[in-house]
């Protein structure tokens, strides 16, 4: 069994579970406050945002994790066969002591990357670092029982503030797969990656993934799946706030609104009020009004050419090592060196 840590206020919690499996639990010190803030600042704002990250609850790690088996949905097959075929050549390059994976959700592509790991490194440890707990807890305890010669820690907390809690280690390795990158704007993402960065020794590596530009009706069907998994996803963010803000959202008023924005290259995903609405946010003792057909963005999700995604990496504090890109060129997979700081 895992070992758990908790700790209510920046810090982690300890209750022993075993000696291979550890998951820590990290809070910022008033999670409520916070999300009462975040849900305040993007709901005044025009146009109305959400933070994407209160996508993952239990429902939508779930959900995303359906997303993921659309046949609309090319990045994760795509991802994942560039991953096969890549591993042990990286594997071998790096070899590295402690894997760390950021937002690794159900970390089932990860596996292409820990049976290189564990036929090459002995003694290796993976640390997945993702918001959603119940996520983390069953792909850690699963991956437990799967790699019995791997140690686990998994670390149950906001990539955005956490990074400085990851378990100490000279010989570490961070991936951040799905272009998850993409759900961060251009100045997010380089500050997202320096603070990366500052977890490296010059030289360790990380391997990304970035989804690439291709054609607008292949990018509008990805995020518009015919089964509306990813319509189901969107809209659970609404009953996130009912249930956590006490919020009154009439989901089933909101529709699914996911659309390439040529221009600034990235999908849009937004709830859109089917008609006139007034939203009650108890938590944040705000009404918010709502015009026939206005909408509030629930994500971006950024589409990269190859010289957007170095100069992303060159600004955070990283020298593009190789670029695996997949044959129809709709993904790629960066490895970047951590460059000397200046
Ligand atoms: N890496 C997986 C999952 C991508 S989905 C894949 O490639 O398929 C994005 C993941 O990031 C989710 O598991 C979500 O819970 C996590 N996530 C989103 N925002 C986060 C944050 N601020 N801190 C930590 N994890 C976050
Ligand atoms: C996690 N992230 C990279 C996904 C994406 O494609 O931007 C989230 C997602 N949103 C809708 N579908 C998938």
């Amino acid at each position: 069994m895992a070992q758990t840590r908790r700790q209510e206020a920046d810090g982690a919690q300890t209750a022993p579970q075993s000696d291979r499996l550890v998951i820590d639990c990290y809070e910022i010190a008033d999670p409520r406050a916070a999300m009462v803030e975040d849900v305040r600042r993007g709901l005044l704002a025009r146009p109305k945002t959400l933070p994407a990250k209160y996508l993952y609850d239990e429902v939508g790690s779930r959900l995303f994790d359906e997303i993921c088996d659309q046949p609309e949905y090319y990045p994760t097959r795509t991802e994942e066969k560039l991953l096969s075929e890549i591993a042990a050549g990286v594997i071998e390059e790096f070899g590295p002591g402690q894997l760390v994976e950021l937002g690794s959700g159900a970390s089932r592509k990860t596996r292409i990357l820990l049976d290189a790991l564990t036929g090459t490194v002995a003694d290796a440890s993976y640390v997945p670092v993702d918001v959603s707990e119940e996520m983390l807890r069953q792909s850690a305890t699963t991956l437990a029982e799967a790699y019995p010669g791997l140690r686990l820690h998994g670390i149950v907390g906001d990539y955005e503030h956490h990074l400085r809690d990851l378990p100490a280690s000279n010989e570490r390795m961070v991936i951040f797969l799905g272009s998850t990158i993409g759900n961060f704007t251009d100045l997010e993402a380089r500050s997202f990656l320096r603070s990366v960065r500052g977890q490296l020794s010059e030289g360790d590596a990380l391997l990304i993934g970035f989804d690439l530009v291709k054609p607008t009706d292949v990018l509008n069907a990805a995020y518009n799946d015919a089964a509306g998994v990813t319509a189901e996803f969107n809209r659970n963010v609404l009953r996130v706030l009912n249930r956590e803000l006490e919020a009154d959202f009439a989901v089933d008023r909101f529709e699914h609104h996911a659309f390439f924005n040529e221009q600034e290259s990235r999908i849009e995903m937004h709830l859109r009020a089917a008609t006139a609405q007034q939203v009650r946010v108890e938590a944040a003792e705000l009404t918010i009004g709502f015009e026939p057909g206005e909408s509030v963005r629930t994500e971006i999700s950024r589409k990269f050419t190859r010289n957007d995604s170095e100069r992303t990496l060159r600004a955070g504090g990283f020298a593009p090592h190789r670029w695996y890109e997949s044959a129809d060129g709709y993904f790629a997979l960066a490895l970047a060196l951590a460059a000397p700081v200046v």
